[in-house]
């Protein structure tokens, strides 16, 4: 049995970041990204919600430690002001560039002298951590000044290494919400740093397009897409396969097979799956077909109320195609065959309709074909709305 696994606890996890021994395959994304970075190249990875963009870079930044690259990540959700993101910045510079001369404490704000706004550093009481902050009240232009010479600095800080810096921006798509002149503040700085490898992470894809697909935009074209898939087939189920066996259980290949078509290889859906059939299946023994369906019910019961939010957020139009989708998927839903079979109103409320969800991530959309991508809502439907409908 590996070391630090323990039989009695579930394997699997979904929600938090996939680590260690929670992390399956992606080994192509992982080669390509640490190469991009180890270049210096900018790069944007794409995918929706729950696709394990963020546990892709944690991993990828392990890889790129062990190559001597400096690594420092914010994550833009944490942070709904400049103000706030100056002072994550700053602790991430001070945590992961820095030089360990400058991170003695009495130094810490070394690599701040040259800034308008001068960091107060806190020390956390309990772990000894630092944080900074840059007090209230300040002016915008002196705030923008901050932000901008943060932003320069791991570059510089790297340089003066002689090392190799990423910067790593993670729900990037927040950047707009932050302040709508943050994008181009940022990309005048970024741009003058080619040394600097700058990864983007993002989900709601129509603000990340717009972001780096749109002429008009800052960041247009400014960095290497990647679009981050589903985890294949294959090596996913050898992972659930081990991580059954290194607990002292087993599956049957046929319902490893079957898990993964019910979820698509969607890797939140699949550990989540996953953990409740390892829920049914007792020490020493094989989780097949029946384990399975349990597990299944259990997952609805566990999402109950998540999908019964999602249903109540969406207008009846909207329901009608769920409804309708839930049959039948993929399902073309501006057609007029579509419609009269499942008894959908006109195509330009379709239209609407759909646009809405697509925009929401609960459908996903190919060339007019439709398909519900939020994992595991068309059994929701048909188990609780179909029933009653
Ligand atoms: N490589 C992987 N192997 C196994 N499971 C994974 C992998 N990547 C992600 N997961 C699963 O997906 C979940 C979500 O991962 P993660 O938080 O990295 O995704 P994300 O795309 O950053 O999500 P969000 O859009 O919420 O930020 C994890 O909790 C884990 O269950
Ligand atoms: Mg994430």
């Amino acid at each position: 049995m590996p070391r630090g696994i323990n039989p009695s606890e579930n394997p699997f996890r979904y929600g938090a970041l996939a680590l260690d021994d929670a992390f399956a395959d992606r080994e192509a994304e992982l080669r390509e990204l640490v190469a991009d970075v180890r270049n210096g190249q900018d790069v944007v990875i794409f995918a929706p919600r729950r696709y394990g963009k963020s546990s892709l870079i944690w991993r990828a930044a392990a890889r790129l430690h062990r190559a001597k690259v400096l690594v420092a990540a914010v994550d833009l959700m944490t942070t709904p002001s400049k103000q706030k993101l100056a002072e994550k910045l700053a602790g991430a510079i001070y945590e992961n560039i820095a030089s360990p001369l400058e991170r003695a404490r009495e130094r810490a704000l070394a690599p701040f002298r040259g800034l308008r706004i001068q960091p107060v550093v806190n020390v956390d009481p309990i772990d000894g951590s630092l944080t900074f902050s840059f007090g209230l009240g300040r002016r915008p232009a002196d705030i923008d000044a901050t932000l901008e010479r943060l932003l320069e600095l791991p570059g510089e800080l790297g340089a003066g290494r002689g090392r190799r810096v990423a910067l790593v921006l993670d729900e990037f798509q927040e950047v707009v919400e932050i302040d709508p002149g943050l994008p181009k503040l940022m990309r005048a700085v970024f741009q003058a740093q080619p040394e600097v490898a700058h990864v983007y992470l993002g989900s709601k894809r129509h603000v990340m397009e717009r972001i780096f697909n749109d002429e008009n935009e800052p960041f247009w074209r400014s960095a290497k897409p990647i679009e981050l898939g589903r985890i294949e087939a294959r090596p996913f189920a050898r992972f659930i396969a081990k991580r059954f066996a290194d607990t002292g259980r087993a599956v049957d290949d046929a319902t490893v097979a079957e898990l993964l078509e019910r979820t698509g290889g969607h890797p939140y859906a699949t550990q989540e799956l996953a953990y409740f059939l390892w829920e049914e299946t007792p020490t020493g023994g094989t989780a097949g077909p029946e384990e399975l369906e349990r597990a299944l019910a259990a997952v609805l019961r566990a999402e109950h109320a998540h999908f019964t939010l999602l249903w109540e957020r969406s207008a009846k139009a909207q329901r009608l195609l769920l409804a309708a989708l839930a049959r039948e998927q993929p399902g073309r839903p501006f057609s007029a065959d579509y419609r009269n079979e499942h008894g959908l109103p006109s195509a330009a409320t379709m239209q609407k309709a759909a646009r809405a969800l697509v925009q929401r991530e609960v459908l996903a959309a190919d060339r007019g074909a439709h398909v519900i991508a939020e994992p595991f809502l068309a059994e929701w439907i048909r188990a609780n709305i179909d029933r009653i409908a």
